[in-house]
């Protein structure tokens, strides 16, 4: 903790005056890296509240074709992401005014409570109300999550075993399951704990296990979207949505599935989960597409690779997932994967990807794609980009604290 604090203040006032090129990122200590990353976040995030505060109910989204900000209502699988930015940062700097604007737009998410028709109330609310439980304490912040976890729950079918993610496309798919829906397991396992209602962990579990099963090739990449046959519970269809083609690696999908079951370890202590993550990051870590930075093509398969867009969202949640991991882990592998995430950190804080203050429409990171076979989202700002990219700094500071 000292050593971090003294080499955070020795350097403060050398960091205002440092262009964040990649070979400066590349020669300092960790610690500056963070506090970087941290004052840009702090910075991006408070212009970005100031801009939304008198547009109620908005929450930033990405940019448009001009470049300007765009934004959503709450409905937006996205909506809870910047609130948990916002979160993060308040953690990361612990600014009473990062406070303030976390509640304030954490309260714009709050009617996803009662979201039955899709598997995002997970994303929306635990990023936003789980983490502003955590750090703010606030306890009618319970009955939200509660209330989104029994939507959530609706969304389950026992004899498919797994939680469903979309209700559209109906003519193809019949019970669809993104690998993205790992994610929303974690709600479901803070549900079970605080409520004592076990049934909330057997289906986050099996959840987990079906996708397991089901959505993984025999060298540990995911497909997207697996639909089940909703009279059998058997997959009929294994395709993608977002990725470059069904028998692709679509980075983000590989980057959810690393997440996914690495919190599940963390939340249920089964080492299957483990295993799983651990092969996971192997395949992400070894990939002989995987660029010097670390930073993911949008897709490991993608075609015209080394001239395709980088996916910066998808760094930063392997960054994020990978320095969780590290700790559960020993000897080279938790070596490699603390490395592996160190690298991305580093590239993320560096002007390749990281904003100037003021620009990017007011998001901490550049550089990110949301549906490049959809032509939408490509080589823009995200903000679950910037929610990852704030975790990963905290992560790596709670670790040089430690
Ligand atoms: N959950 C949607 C995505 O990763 O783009």
């Amino acid at each position: 903790m000292k050593t971090f604090l003294t080499i955070v203040a020795a350097t403060a006032f050398s960091l205002q005056a440092f262009a964040a090129d990649a070979t400066k990122i590349a020669s300092m200590q960790m610690a500056e890296v963070i506090s970087l990353g941290l004052d840009r976040a702090k910075e991006q995030s408070i212009l970005m509240a100031e801009a939304l505060k008198d547009k109620p109910g908005r929450l930033p989204k990405s940019t448009d074709k001009e470049g300007k900000l765009s934004t959503s209502d709450s409905r937006w699988w996205c909506s809870g992401f910047f609130p948990g930015v916002l979160w993060y940062v308040y953690e990361g700097t612990n600014e009473p005014e990062l406070k303030e604007w976390a509640r304030m737009y954490t309260a714009r998410i709050e009617r996803e409570k009662y979201t039955t028709n899709n598997h995002d109330v997970g994303f929306m609310l635990y990023c936003s109300f789980g983490n502003g439980l955590r750090l703010g304490g606030y306890d009618a912040y319970k009955e939200v999550l509660l209330t989104g976890t029994e939507s959530l729950s609706t969304r389950y079918k026992d004899n498919v075993g797994a939680i469903r993610s979309w209700d559209w496309n109906q003519k193809v798919w019949q019970y669809p399951v993104i690998i993205d829906n790992m994610m929303n397991l974690e709600l479901m396992m803070w549900a079970a704990k605080e409520s004592g209602n076990k049934r909330f962990a057997e289906m986050a579990k099996s959840h987990a296990d079906k996708t397991m099963k089901n959505h993984f090739r025999n060298d540990y990449s995911c497909y997207h979207v697996v639909s089940y046959d909703t009279i059998t519970g058997k997959p009929h269809k294994k395709q993608t949505w977002q990725g470059f083609a069904d028998e692709s690696a679509w980075a983000r999908g590989q980057a959810w599935a690393l997440y996914g079951y690495m919190m599940m370890y963390r939340e249920t202590g089964e080492k299957r989960y483990l295993n799983h993550a651990k092969k996971i990051a192997e395949y992400i870590m070894n990939h002989p597409n995987l660029p010097e930075d670390k930073i993911p093509y949008w897709d490991f398969n993608a075609p015209e690779i080394p001239n395709e867009e980088r996916d910066a969202s998808a760094g930063a949640l392997i960054a994020s997932a990978l320095i969780e991991l590290s700790q559960y882990t020993k000897g080279d592998f938790s070596k490699q994967c603390l490395d592996v995430a160190e690298t991305q950190v580093r590239a993320l804080t560096s002007d390749a990807y990281l904003a100037e203050e003021g620009t990017n429409a007011n998001f901490i990171l550049k550089h990110s794609v949301g549906a490049k076979p959809l032509k939408s989202e490509v080589n823009v700002p995200l903000t679950y980009a910037d929610y990852y990219y704030v975790e990963a700094l905290i992560r790596y500071k709670n670790l040089l604290e430690q």
